[in-house]
């Protein structure tokens, strides 16, 4: 790693995530963030230090956390200019209960006390994907299972969302039960659990004449580990996630907040494919929608698409029609 100036570095370099297996402590995969100015500051640099290595290491399945940060030289203080406290600063973005150490022992720590670990709340969906079984956990943020899970992973959100800001997980119950939190997980035959991603869902209550608790669900944080990302485990997920607001009753419009381009580029395609697929979009051409003899607004409420997200859809398979 190139140091900026003498004492310098660069945050995204410098720091080092990697999932370990959660019985012999394996190293999985590493990866580095691919922001670091909620945490490090705008510039992104970390200062006081000559080849400065910061690993932040999660057991693959609770994601259960350790800070391992060394380093060759740390600049002596001269009067209030002195090295960044790393260590205190990344400690500011994960619990407590946080393992210090190096990494070395952690991934002791994993192998001699392994213990087995179903992800919080209930199974919502199981597939299969190049002899791989993954399995997507639906949780509500009342359980304490899931807060424990949140409070170890939000630091990804900052790490990995641009804006990407952490929720509240000691608010009110009632505050609470309005996020449903979604976990993917890849699952070995010996029932080993391998974190891949997870996304936040907000839900807003209001009252209409004729049903009591309409909601609608906002999906507020989707995130795939960069391990895995570009193998489709984005759109299955988002997929599901949408398949499970389609079926409640409840839910009456599902939208996102803030989509990252990325993101957005992924919500198409998969509302597309499914209005298409599924035969809603039976019968659209440029003629009917000109003569209104498309029922446009029945086809996006049963969609449950917001009205901008939904034009875009339409839009993109009359243009596909055109070609
Ligand atoms: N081989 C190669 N490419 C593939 C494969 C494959 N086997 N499978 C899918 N792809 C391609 C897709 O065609 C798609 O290509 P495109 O970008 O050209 O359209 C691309 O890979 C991504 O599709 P997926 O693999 O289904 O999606 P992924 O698992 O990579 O997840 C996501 C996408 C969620 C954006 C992920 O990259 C991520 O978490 N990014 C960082 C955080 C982020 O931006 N989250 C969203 C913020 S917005 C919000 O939270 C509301």
């Amino acid at each position: 790693m190139e140091p900026i100036d003498e004492w310098s570095v660069d945050a995204n370099e410098a720091l080092t995530l990697s999932l370990h297996s959660p019985s012999s402590g394996e190293e999985l995969s590493t990866f580095h963030p691919k922001f670091t100015y909620p945490i490090f500051g705008e510039s992104e640099t970390i200062f006081g230090y000559r080849n400065l290595n910061v690993r932040l290491a999660f057991a693959a399945d609770n994601m259960s956390p350790c800070l391992d940060v060394s380093w060759d030289k740390k600049k002596k203080p001269v009067g209030e200019v002195v090295a960044e406290d790393v260590e205190a600063i990344l400690q500011e973005y994960l619990p407590e209960e946080a393992f210090k150490s190096d990494l070395k022992s952690f991934q002791n720590t994993l192998a001699n006390f392994y213990v087995s670990f179903t992800p919080p709340g209930s199974l919502l969906n199981t597939s299969t994907h190049l002899d791989t079984t993954y399995e997507i956990w639906h949780a509500n943020l009342s359980d304490p299972h899931c807060q424990d899970l949140l409070s170890r992973i939000q630091i990804l959100i900052l790490l990995f969302i641009e804006g990407g800001t952490f929720i509240t997980l000691d608010d009110d119950e009632w505050s609470q039960k309005r996020w449903d939190i979604f976990f993917l997980y890849a699952k070995s035959p010996s029932n080993e659990y391998s974190f891949i991603g997870y996304s936040t869902v907000y839900r807003y209550y209001y009252f209409s004449p004729s049903v009591e608790n309409l909601a609608r669900a906002r999906l507020s944080q989707f995130l795939i580990l960069p391990p895995y990302q570009r193998q489709g485990h984005g759109s299955r997920f988002y997929d599901a996630l949408i398949a499970h607001y389609l079926e409640d009753p409840a839910t009456l419009e599902i939208t996102v907040e803030d989509p990252s381009e990325s993101f957005a580029d992924l919500r198409d395609l998969r509302d597309l494919n499914r209005l298409q697929t599924g035969g809603a979009f039976k019968g659209l051409t440029l003629t009917a929608v000109s003569k209104k003899d498309f029922p446009l607004e029945a086809v996006r409420k049963a969609a449950k698409m917001p009205e901008r997200q939904f034009a875009r859809c339409v839009e993109m398979a009359l243009l596909q029609d055109l070609q």
